[in-house]
């Protein structure tokens, strides 16, 4: 019998409690239920050998009738339809009436965006090896300015991906506040250093403010065309026109493709410049893989949806507020704040599809690296009073090359501290006491190349979509960021009256 929505959910609210004790003492193959591997390497070109990801919920409440339940639920949020639809091209953004295909910069989608996309690609691939052959002299720096989507992928690949000998060092600069810009400036050579400005609209004031910056700070410092220095990287390249930047040095993306969706777009062109083409690709095939395998599996087997189910059943039957994320790798250190937008920017909304209360929707996510966070945050995982289901990222390989006891330590404390949550320790002192039975998820890499990493960047998006589509909500836009967007331009204007508290501020900062 097809349940409705409200039925699926008030069908899994009625699911009693056991301790993750209880489920592992009851069910001896829990591991082996709970633990999916994905196989990255299959057919495709540019990975190594035998390389995948081990997602392991085994640690987390999820029981098979949660499964069982949460797939009923798919099945009356119509989830099948809307996935086929994405992937179709079809309109899945009704706010704004458009598609989401991010995925056709993998190639995996509608036939004619896969084709647009590739021709894209190659423009773009033709663009980072002339700047790599020295077409545009020597150039050593790359600074990208861009912010949000436009900043936050590109920040994280470069970081994770490009550590040993960039092809080119990159600095990306997102932040508006002077002093991010003047960290680059002192990191680069004027006279060598390219740049490029990454924006969706080409309209953000954050980028283009940083982006003249950075052209006065190249004529400033005697180079005689700052504009023959710039690569735009934008769905709007008739804008860049107006702006200055000559056509051969556009490189577009579709209208299609959301920006926090877009690092797989040109907008990755600092990271194909970074790591060198073949590893851009690779990052290209690792979230098509994933891509592969969210498209055609189904129910509990499809592993970004079982994601959104462990993360439904904490922040929506369980009531958490928060999901925390460490990566136990210092590659990753920026992943928390991607995936905060990923997360929170799609998912962080009031109302259904059809504009009605939503009910709980994405919790707030933060994180940071282990085992950094052990000695700063964790204190509360262990003792505080909230529920947070953590999710810890690790990699069996190591990123460095130093005795290997560094990332021995690493991983043992990783698998500790997901130990120590889900066990605790009980003490008659009350404050030695680990109440213990806390959830974690545990994703572990065979090693963070750049097929791996392509690959956990996807099955994010797709976890992301796919919580949305539980809830019944538009992952794809995003009115809320416009509000103070508006505000900070009606101050600029002046002439307005604001309230006492910011008008008092204003004249404080001497801008009243
Ligand atoms: O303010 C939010 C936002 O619209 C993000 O969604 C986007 O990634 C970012 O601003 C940057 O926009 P653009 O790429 O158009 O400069």
């Amino acid at each position: 019998m097809t349940l409705t929505r409200d039925e699926a959910w008030n069908k899994l609210a009625l699911h009693t409690d056991p301790t993750l004790e209880d489920l592992f003492s009851e069910d001896s193959d829990r591991v082996e239920k709970f633990a999916k591997r994905l196989e990255l390497t299959t057919g495709l070109a540019g990975g190594d050998a035998d390389c995948g990801i081990l997602f392991d919920w085994s640690k987390t409440h999820l029981t098979e009738d949660l499964l069982t339940d949460f797939e009923a639920l798919a099945e009356a949020a119509g989830f099948d339809d809307m996935r086929e639809k994405m992937f179709a091209g079809e309109m899945v953004n009704p706010t704004e009436g458009r598609a989401a295909e991010h995925t056709a910069l993998r190639g995996v989608g509608l036939d004619t965006s896969v084709e647009e996309a590739d021709a894209l690609r190659e423009r773009m691939k033709l663009l980072t090896t002339a700047l790599h052959e020295g077409a545009f002299g020597e150039i050593k720096h790359l600074i990208h300015v861009g912010i949000g989507g436009s900043a936050l992928g590109p920040a994280l690949a470069v970081d994770a991906l490009a550590r040993d000998l960039p092809v080119v060092d990159v600095h990306v600069v997102s932040n508006i506040d002077g002093v991010a810009l003047e960290e680059a400036f002192a990191a680069c050579d004027p006279a060598t250093t390219f740049v490029a400005v990454a924006s969706k609209t080409f309209t953000t004031i954050e980028t283009m403010t940083n982006a003249q910056s950075v052209l006065k700070w190249l004529a400033d410092s005697g180079v005689d065309d700052p504009t023959g220095r710039v690569i735009a990287l934008t769905a709007a390249p008739e804008k860049a026109v107006e702006w200055g930047v000559d056509e051969t040095r556009i490189l577009p993306f579709a209208e299609s493709v959301g920006g926090r969706y877009s690092l797989w777009s040109s907008i990755g062109f600092p990271i194909a410049v970074a790591v060198g083409w073949d590893d851009f690709q690779a990052m290209l095939d690792g979230a098509a893989r994933v891509d592969a395998h969210f498209r055609d599996a189904n129910g509990r087997e499809n592993l970004p949806l079982r994601a959104a189910f462990a993360d439904l059943f904490y922040s929506r039957i369980k009531g958490a507020q928060t999901r925390a994320v460490f990566a136990y790798d210092e590659r990753l250190r920026l992943l928390p704040d991607y995936l905060q937008q990923l997360e929170m920017e799609s998912n962080g909304k009031s109302v259904t599809v059809d504009g009605h209360p939503a009910g709980p929707t994405a919790p707030i996510t933060w994180g940071g690296v282990g085992t950094d966070a052990q000695h700063a945050v964790f204190q509360l995982l262990h003792q505080g009073t909230h529920l947070i289901p953590v999710d810890f990222i690790a990699s069996v390989e190591a990123g460095d090359t130093l005795d290997a006891a560094h990332h021995t330590i690493l991983l043992m404390n990783c698998f500790a501290q997901g130990a120590a949550l889900m066990a605790g320790k009980h003490s008659d002192d009350p404050h030695r006491n680990y109440p213990g039975n806390r959830p974690s998820a545990t994703i572990l890499c065979d090693d963070l190349d750049a097929m791996t990493f392509g690959a956990l960047v996807a099955f994010h998006e797709h976890r992301t979509f796919a919580n949305a589509v539980l809830m019944d909500i538009n992952p794809f836009d995003q009115f809320g960021v416009e509000l103070g967007k508006e505000i900070a331009n009606k101050i600029e204007k002046g002439g307005e009256r604001f309230d006492a508290s910011t008008e008092a501020l204003l004249k404080a900062a001497g801008l009243g």
